[in-house]
């Protein structure tokens, strides 16, 4: 049995290529597992808060100290990294902002990226706590970065990949509707994404 978790961050809905594309993956998962346990993370419908102070405190308070509403930011948030300890498949779908992720999804991160749950320092530096698992990035974009002379502005894939990575998730597939914007290249460019699609 796999247990995927499917994390949204498109504001569009039938509009979105990187939907299209991550319901796609999810498809050929399910395919693939019959077995597979859907759940969905719409960060577009249920947004993380932006990280602001009482949640900073809430994370360097130790755990029996904590006050009322510290302990229930606190639950917001491992709730969040059960969430994604419980995942065997991640499936991120990643609209390119501004070169980079939606706000969302970095505001989700805030809330993922802890210390002692989804990594931990010793003697021999930073270590991923989450383990075994596979993520698989479902990528949408204007432009192309893939390869050519914008693949360097590119701060969404890279980034979520040295994010999970440093998680401890290092197996990692990437798919992409680019070139969305791209006149010649937008009118196949999901279909080319789709038809890119392996679950390994
Ligand atoms: C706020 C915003 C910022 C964008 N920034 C970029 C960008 O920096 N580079 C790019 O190639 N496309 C950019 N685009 C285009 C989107 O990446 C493209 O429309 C993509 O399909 C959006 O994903 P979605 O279809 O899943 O909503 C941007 C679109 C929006 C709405």
């Amino acid at each position: 049995m796999k247990n995927v978790l499917h994390i949204i961050t498109s504001p569009r809905k039938d509009l979105s290529a990187s939907r299209k594309l991550g319901n796609v993956v999810i498809e050929k998962i399910q395919e693939k597992y019959s077995d597979a346990v859907l759940k969905e993370r719409d960060l577009t419908t249920n947004p993380t808060p932006l990280l602001d102070e009482s949640h900073i405190n809430t994370f360097f308070t130790p755990a029996e100290n904590h006050s009322t509403e510290q302990q229930s930011i606190n639950k917001y948030s491992e709730d969040l990294i059960s969430e994604l300890k419980e995942a065997d498949i991640i499936v991120i779908d990643s609209p390119m902002y501004n070169f980079s992720v939606p706000a969302t999804l970095r505001a989700y991160l805030d809330f993922t990226s802890r210390a002692g749950y989804t990594f931990k320092y010793d003697e021999n530096g930073p270590k991923g706590l989450l383990n075994d698992k596979k993520l698989y990035i479902a990528f949408a974009s204007g432009n192309i970065y893939s390869e050519g002379p914008f693949q360097v502005f590119d701060s969404n894939v890279p980034y979520i990949k040295n994010v999970f990575g440093f998680y401890g998730v290092s197996d990692v597939s990437v798919f992409r509707a680019e070139g969305l914007a791209i006149p010649g290249i937008m009118e196949n460019a999901l279909e080319k994404g789709i038809d890119s699609i392996v679950i390994d």
